[in-house]
């Protein structure tokens, strides 16, 4: 029994459970200059969206309409994937998780904003917190700053935390630093950097910096790159 974790490159993660199920968070592939695939290359059996900016938003649109995937995001976001044409959406909102057939998935605090590509209002931006149907618990903190409530999301015993480290966006590798030790997962990886100049960091430095100071072990993807669990 393994988990499958993918990392695209950004923010753009594909988790297939143990049991099966293919679920691709934040499909952002055309225009993105880390991405390891193109999107009509991608399978998915369901689609988070975390929040409404472009690079998170993505091609969920086309790949929800190519696959049948049913899109779970903020009701928001699902009311205007839906205008857009997309037929199967799930809403939840932040706080509130909902069993679906991959496991238990629920949206978490996210300190950002989530405004849509067209300038429509998104709702409030998420992490996601998974309890795939064997156990494990994956935390996407996707698109944060830091906050002090990651600790009670750490209280649910993480077996992965994907966090950002690019800065100027999101967290630096500083407060990133301080995020898991709030989060004390098993095991950690960085995202959201290197896609662009602005958000260039040096993930291995990083990953040294966590081994030293805190219980998770780090793992640092290149795009593309898989990790197991
Ligand atoms: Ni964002
Ligand atoms: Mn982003």
């Amino acid at each position: 029994m393994t988990t499958k974790i993918t990392w695209y490159g950004h923010a753009t993660i594909g988790v297939e459970t143990a049991d099966g199920y293919k679920i691709l968070i934040d499909p952002f592939f055309t225009g993105n200059p880390a991405a390891s695939t193109t999107a009509d290359k991608v399978n998915a059996d369901f689609i988070v969206v975390s929040h409404g900016h472009g690079d998170h938003v993505g091609d969920a649109i086309e790949i929800a309409k190519r696959t049948g995937a049913p899109i779970i995001s903020n009701y928001e976001i699902t009311n205007w994937l839906t205008a857009q044409g997309v037929e199967k959406v799930h809403p939840q909102h932040l706080g509130g998780g909902f069993k679906h057939p991959f496991g238990y998935l629920k949206l978490t605090l996210a300190l950002h904003g989530s405004a849509l590509p067209d300038g429509s209002y998104g709702g409030n931006p998420a992490g996601i917190l998974l309890t795939t149907n064997d156990g494990l618990k994956l935390y996407f903190a996707q698109d944060t700053g830091l906050f002090g409530d990651m600790r009670l999301i750490g209280d649910e015993g993480l077996d992965l935390a994907m966090v950002p480290i690019g800065d100027n966006f999101t967290m630096g590798p500083d407060d990133a630093l301080k995020a898991v030790h709030f989060l004390r997962p098993k095991h950690v990886i960085p995202i959201h950097y290197n896609t662009w100049p602005l958000i260039a960091q040096d993930a291995e430095a990083w990953a040294k910096r966590v081994a030293a100071e805190t219980e998770a072990q780090p793992h640092v993807l290149q795009p593309g790159g898989v990790f197991t669990l």
